[in-house]
């Protein structure tokens, strides 16, 4: 049997560190049983000293998902560690981890601490973290960036304190493959009791080799790897897990080690994951890029038609890219539709079926195909849903090169209905205008983008807005066929998660447990 690489998830605290990637405990949660549904070994689930809601959500996620190991990030310090603790210990497998950079630029400018210091802390804070768990896990910052003698000096001394896995970041991005699988071998070589832990490593994208230097450590020793589902995390981004994990798969020829990941539920995490951050996938994205498994040339589509392998190194069914097997349309059943929910990784409860089914069958009255691309807008809208204070009843517009752009609204606001018309510099910003006079909204519109999720003029709009009121920053998804629809959906959803976060902070402060569906 081949080596087992550990993959330890850090979606949720350095991919959350994604600019505008943050998510709620709610969405929090459920990508957590995701990832358990995936079978990585450990989520990181948080920083839980940095917020009262970063601290609820580690506490949530330790408290109620089973089947796998759950981390909380703490600085060397006593206050992060408690913290850390005190979010982690209602957990079955709790890992506190905890960071201390070694690199002199760090230690220079950021700490200021010798390195003698530096050593010191961390021996001592390693020390106090294993009085609480067995399970400590300590990370050298920048340790590709420093001298790696005094590693070597540290590691051996955290191994000897209680820690029981060793991570090596670059996490500046800055080194090359070859140059850190180096440094590996160097550590295996030069540290006495490396045998005793796990060593991991945590690569950064800013060259674009976070993936190939985990891979490069892995071939000298490391047997842990942090990445984050589509490559998310701080500036470029961390490794990105299905990439890594379908490398280790396709080419176990050249790297004879294996991973525990059910690599068919890659694509419904990496689609979940972006429906929740609003940050999409690019096409040419390897793996989980809409293009990944798409031939556009003629010669490419002869070959696979006639033998898959030809121009394919995976087979798409290996991460859960099911395609076309059930073609839906306007005479569909529910029978059907579940089964296409649960090939594209949905498992419904029957309310929620009840729900996709009464939007897939509004949309099959008004477009002739409908593609999984459209059936996955619906199952991320409906299965992510929050309370909807505001609710949409009906919309129309008029406009046109010689009209002056006119919106009017009819629409819940708390079950009372409520409508109004507004004139806009162009419809949607008309619809804008009239649903924020009639929600009384104070938020700003940080971001708007329209795109389609299919081809043809008959496809579905997919409008992604961004908001901010008093702080907090949310994203609005909407889908429709028309475009001033799926505009007002993304607004009314954008304000609805807004006054979900007010009322989950409000909660909070009075003591009570969070509202989760
Ligand atoms: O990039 C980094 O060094 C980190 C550590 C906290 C592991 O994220
Ligand atoms: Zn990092």
């Amino acid at each position: 049997m081949s080596d087992k690489i550990y993959i330890f998830d850090t979606t949720l605290r350095d991919g959350e560190q994604s600019p505008g990637a943050s998510m709620n405990l709610q969405e929090k949660l459920r990508l957590a049983h995701q990832l358990v549904r995936l079978r990585v070994d450990v989520i990181e689930a948080g920083f839980p000293v940095a917020s009262p809601g970063d601290f609820e959500c580690v506490k949530t996620i330790a408290d109620q998902v089973r089947d796998v190991e759950v981390a909380g990030l703490a600085r060397c310090n006593e206050k992060d560690i408690d913290a850390a603790w005190e979010a982690l210990k209602g957990g079955e497998q709790p890992r506190i981890h905890t960071f201390l950079a070694t690199s002199d630029i760090h230690l220079r400018h950021k700490l200021r601490m010798s390195r003698e210091q530096m050593l010191e802390r961390a021996v001592a804070m390693v020390r106090y973290a294993a009085r609480y768990t067995s399970n400590v896990e300590f990370s050298a910052e920048d340790a590709s960036r420093s001298d790696l003698d005094f590693v070597c000096e540290v590691f051996e001394a955290v191994i000897q304190a209680g820690a029981r896995v060793l991570n090596f970041p670059d996490t500046t991005g800055y080194a090359l493959p070859d140059e850190f699988g180096e440094k590996i071998r160097y550590l295996v070589e030069h540290i006495p009791s490396i045998d005793k832990v796990i060593l991991s490593v945590h690569c950064h994208n800013d060259l674009g080799l976070a993936v190939a230097n985990s891979l490069a450590a892995i071939a000298k020793g490391a047997r842990q790897v942090e990445c984050t589902v589509n490559g998310l995390g701080e500036r470029a981004g961390n490794t990105a897990m299905e990439e890594l994990v379908m490398a280790l798969r396709t080419r176990a020829d050249r790297a004879p080690f294996h991973t525990d990941i059910a690599t068919e539920q890659i694509y419904p995490a990496s689609k979940l994951v972006s429906s929740i951050t609003g940050i999409h996938v690019q096409p040419n994205k390897a793996i989980v890029g809409a293009n990944a498994f798409a031939h556009e040339s003629g010669i490419h589509q002869d070959g696979v038609l006639k033998e898959r392998t030809t121009y394919e190194i995976m087979n798409p069914a290996d991460i859960g890219l099911t395609k076309g097997n059930i073609v839906l349309g306007k005479h569909s059943g529910r029978h059907a539709l579940k089964r296409k929910s649960e090939e594209l990784g949905y498992s419904l409860s029957d309310d929620q079926l009840n729900r996709v089914f009464a939007r897939f069958k509004k949309l099959a009255d008004v477009k002739k195909e409908i593609f999984d691309e459209d059936v996955e807008a619906i199952l991320m809208d409906e299965v992510l849903r929050i309370p909807e204070a505001y609710q949409l009843l009906s919309i129309g517009v008029m406009s046109g090169s010689n009209s002056l752009p006119t919106a009017a609204v009819r629409m819940l606001v708390d079950g009372e209905e409520k409508n109004g018309a507004a004139l806009g510099v162009g419809p949607i910003d008309a619809t804008f205008r009239i649903i924020a006079e009639l929600t009384g909204t104070t938020s700003k519109l940080l971001y708007f983008s329209v795109s389609s999720i299919t081809g043809g003029t008959d496809a579905q709009g997919d409008v992604l807005v961004r908001l901010e009121d008093n702080g907090r920053v949310v994203i609005g998804q909407g889908t429709d066929p028309d475009i001033i629809t799926a505009a007002a959906k993304a607004y009314l959803n954008g304000l609805n998660r807004l006054r979900y976060l007010a009322s989950e902070e409000e909660r909070r402060r009075e003591g009570a447990g969070p509202a989760i569906s």
